[in-house]
């Protein structure tokens, strides 16, 4: 597989727009968009750094991973996930990593917020930081 650069760093948070506030009038960043995620139930906040994003991530009911998250972490937010951008499709990326023999999450790509295809890999397999794989289809 090819990674090209960082993609995104998901951030759980308990209160987005509290969060938002912080990176746009701490930092002096822009967050560009929110959206929904049906499936994943959040919501999310997008904010570029250079060809990075920061992925804020909002729990939108007490079911979402993100809700349990930041409960075992003592009702406080952070670092969730780390995003890698791949080049050669993410399916190509998951067939390779499953033959090294890596846990998934997802044995297939998925839609994920923002347009991109999407797949996570297991912390077990991935020196304990949740690591997400995506491309963006329209690139
Ligand atoms: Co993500």
């Amino acid at each position: 597989m090819k990674i090209t650069h960082i993609e995104h760093i998901g951030i759980a948070v308990p209160d987005l727009a509290k969060a938002i506030e912080y990176y746009e009038n701490v930092l002096g960043l822009k967050c560009y968009k929110t959206e929904v995620v049906e499936d994943q139930k959040v919501t999310t906040a997008f904010i570029k750094v250079g060809d990075t994003k920061i992925e804020l991530l909002e729990a939108t009911s007490p079911e979402s991973t993100i809700a349990k998250f930041i409960e075992k972490n003592g009702g406080k937010g952070g670092i969730h996930h780390m995003a890698f951008s791949v080049e050669d499709g993410v399916a190509n990326a998951l067939a390779e990593c499953e033959e090294k023999g890596v846990r998934l999450i997802d044995k297939e790509p998925r839609k994920g917020a923002d347009g991109l295809d999407i797949a996570f890999l297991h912390p077990k397999s991935t020196e304990s930081v949740l690591t997400e794989l995506c491309e963006d289809p329209q690139k």
